[in-house]
């Protein structure tokens, strides 16, 4: 559907690894009148390659499997799975959320935007006769699933688009898949946020709630990262890659009907393919954008989110004088940051993958 131009070579070596080669090519071939043309295009490669290296603390872009070539892409937009909803109909909304991503002002904001009352309105989290979901905030990873686990399972598949239209769930795709959303009906929404920003909010985050399994990690000082470095070099599996974890479909237990958690060779690729069949790929760093996308394909006002969301923040800053949820963190040094990132490379390539979509997806 859609090919690079051929105008950014530069653009495409940074990408594909070959920043030297094609300088090289660039030098050999300086005939007088394109000479202007060459020495344009080197300087577009040495900023690009620049950037890619800056951006890229594994070198995974530049010395890992290649990258994938126009057709792989366009193959990868067509995946895409939207509901194609008529002028007034009610949306509906399934939302894979992971940790520290931005979700919950999200919800709220879409929460603020659907209707109050009737089927229509996001689904009520609570034990209460009137609500519609159990709050479970743990995902359920393997084994056969706990009573929490079973009471989600069995409302959201009864009550989701019989009761309410909208539902987040600290769950993998298997969970979605397995309680019967369906993306042709259903808009399937994830955010994703750059896993090194993610894995620091995270840590700070369960600082904050003071979790006791946290007190070997606890800084001595605000510019002790010691502890930061050890919650990721201890807990490999459980704290990192999560991104792709939960796209992939490798962190949910036996729901009926669900194939088995999806093994770690292959769970990279299982999230990239699931990732290129969401309908709206939210990123934090952009968010205002992801905000219009959504909207949109909602059926409404494109701005109704980015209004919703702004008045959301405005209201939660006077009642507690910060951010829904957000946590303040200090400045964490690049070298720390270059370890998550080299412990969160499956999520590293999965974000990759991720702003690419995003930047060619209409
Ligand atoms: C956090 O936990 C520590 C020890 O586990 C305790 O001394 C402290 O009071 C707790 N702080 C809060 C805010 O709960
Ligand atoms: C902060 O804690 C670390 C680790 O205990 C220590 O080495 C450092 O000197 C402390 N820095 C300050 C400013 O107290």
């Amino acid at each position: 559907m859609m090919k690079t131009p051929p105008k950014r070579p530069a653009m495409a070596a940074a990408r594909s690894g070959d920043c030297d080669e094609l300088a090289a090519k660039l030098f050999k071939n300086k005939d007088g009148r394109r000479r202007l043309r060459i020495v344009l295009l080197l300087a577009g490669t040495v900023v690009a390659c620049a950037f890619f290296r800056a951006h890229d603390p594994t070198g995974f872009l530049l010395t890992g499997a290649p990258s994938s070539t126009d057709k792989d892409l366009s193959a990868a937009l067509s995946r895409r799975t939207c509901p194609a909803y008529a002028p007034g109909d009610q949306p509906s909304i399934a939302f894979l959320h992971i940790p520290k991503t931005a979700g919950t002002l999200l919800m709220e904001t879409l929460k603020s935007v659907m209707p109050k009352e009737g089927p229509g309105r996001w689904c009520r989290r609570g034990n209460g006769p009137l609500d519609d979901l159990p709050h479970v905030f743990s995902t359920c990873s393997a084994g056969a699933p706990d009573e929490d686990h079973q009471r989600l399972f069995a409302t959201s598949r009864r009550n989701f688009l019989a009761q309410c239209s909208g539902f987040a769930a600290h769950q993998d795709w298997a969970f979605f898949e397995a309680v019967g959303v369906d993306p042709e009906q259903t808009i399937s929404l994830v955010a994703l946020r750059h896993p090194v920003d993610r894995v620091i909010s995270d840590y700070f985050y369960s600082l904050k709630q003071n979790a006791s399994w946290l007190n070997p990690y606890k800084p001595a000082n605000s510019s002790d990262f010691s502890g930061l470095r050890r919650f990721v070099e201890d807990n490999r599996d459980k704290l990192n890659n999560i991104n792709t974890q939960m796209l992939g479909g490798s962190k949910h237990c036996a729901w009926p009907g669900t194939p088995p958690n999806t093994p770690p060779h292959k769970v990279l690729t299982v999230a990239k393919h699931n990732l290129e069949k969401t309908c709206v790929i939210l990123l934090t760093e952009y968010l205002e954008e992801s905000l219009m996308r959504l909207s949109r394909v909602a059926g409404w006002r494109e701005d109704t989110l980015l209004v919703a969301a702004k008045k959301l923040e405005e209201q939660s800053k006077a009642e507690a004088g910060q951010r829904v949820n957000a946590t303040p963190k200090p400045q964490v040094p690049l070298e720390i940051r270059q370890l998550i990132a080299q412990y969160n490379h499956l999520d590293m390539q999965l974000y990759e993958h991720a702003v690419r979509l995003f930047l060619h997806q209409r």
